[in-house]
């Protein structure tokens, strides 16, 4: 046989394939809410599209990963079962919605997203909202220090691209607690792009050529940090990180529950192995993908579907038709 007719004997499904679709059906009816202000209705019409059809996926899924307890919003809950409830079990991380408040304000860069792996490998964060995180493109993946200066991560960046600093762009969320890191970046000479929320596009952004952005710092939630883990999975490139407690409540909480505040979390321990499906659908337009375009008789999404295993990255362009398609009529 040759080399062009050659194929795998056993491919195997590719549940990103599908899980697109739950993505595509959130991201359309959250984006019809957008620039109405309510973040929380926004989360709500995501939740809501997003349920029925995960529901009609073939796996049994268990939420590991329900984004939402931060700020009481709408949300699949975690130890929801997803699924059909066949075949083997999975890990599942959601944000329906990552940036409600960019949609409800019409900014860009919000995002749809979903990773899944198999059963037991997802860190799951108990009582630590949040973490410190640092993501490099698959270049410097090896030589990453969480607690190395900025300056010397952005120097070996820019050495093995054959650029200088003053040409890398650092992602950061725009927050008054990076003050410090912002001085950080600024005093290397990097130049910053503030993300007014979405770091789980921050991360995607910062391992993605032509994004513009070279890197990602700073603290965020952390179970878009898990979620983040799952795209970089995919895509390559590193996320290392720690959690954060923001008082001694917090602490006490997050100590009892047994985590360690010292150790450095890689992105192999927020999610392990190499079977790690991700899809992601764009809310409103961003850096990464195009938010959801409602034109005459149809609505166009675009979408990443990926897996670690093979590696394989689709970018979907949608194009639903408002009056037949299932992820549309709710
Ligand atoms: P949601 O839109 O899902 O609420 O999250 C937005 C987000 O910006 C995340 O991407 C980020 O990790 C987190 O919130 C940061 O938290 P905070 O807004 O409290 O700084």
């Amino acid at each position: 046989m040759s080399e062009v007719t050659r194929v795998t004997p056993d491919p195997d499904r590719n549940l990103a394939l599908e899980l697109v679709r739950a993505t595509e059906a959130a991201a359309i009816n959250c984006s019809r809410l957008m620039g109405f202000g309510d973040k929380n209705a926004v989360d709500g019409a995501a939740v809501d599209a997003m349920r029925p059809v995960l529901g009609s996926v073939r796996m049994n899924g268990v939420v590991v990963i329900g984004e939402g307890e931060k700020d009481e919003a709408p949300m699949l809950f975690n130890g929801e079962r997803v699924g059909d409830g066949s075949g083997p079990e999975w890990d599942i991380a959601v944000d329906p919605v990552d940036g409600t408040t960019l949609t409800a304000k019409s900014l860009p860069d919000a995002v749809s997203v979903l990773g899944v792996s198999p059963r037991g490998t997802m860190f799951s964060p108990g009582p630590a909202v949040y973490m410190q995180k640092l993501v490099v493109p698959g270049y410097v993946a090896d030589q990453v220090d969480l607690d190395a200066p900025l300056a010397d991560t952005l120097a070996r960046i820019a050495k093995t691209t054959d650029r200088s600093v003053s040409e890398l762009t650092v992602a950061v969320l725009d927050r008054p607690r990076h003050e410090q890191l912002v001085a950080e970046i600024r005093q290397a000479g990097a130049r910053i792009r503030f993300l007014l929320d979405g770091d789980v596009a921050g991360a995607i952004m910062a391992v993605t050529p032509g994004t513009g952005v070279d890197m990602l710092v700073g603290i965020g939630g952390t179970p878009e940090g898990v979620l983040g883990a799952c795209a970089l999975k995919c895509l390559g490139g590193e996320l290392v990180g720690r959690l954060i407690a923001r008082d001694e409540t917090e602490k006490r909480a997050i100590l009892d529950a047994g985590f360690d505040l010292d150790r450095v979390l890689t992105t192999e321990d927020l999610v392990a192995g190499d079977n790690v499906f991700f899809a992601a659908t764009g809310v409103t337009d961003g850096a990464l993908l195009k938010g959801v375009r409602f034109e005459a008789r149809r609505i166009i999404t675009h979408s990443l579907s990926m897996r670690s295993r093979s590696g394989t990255v689709r970018l979907i362009e949608g194009r639903h038709d408002p009056e037949r398609s299932f992820l549309v009529n709710h």
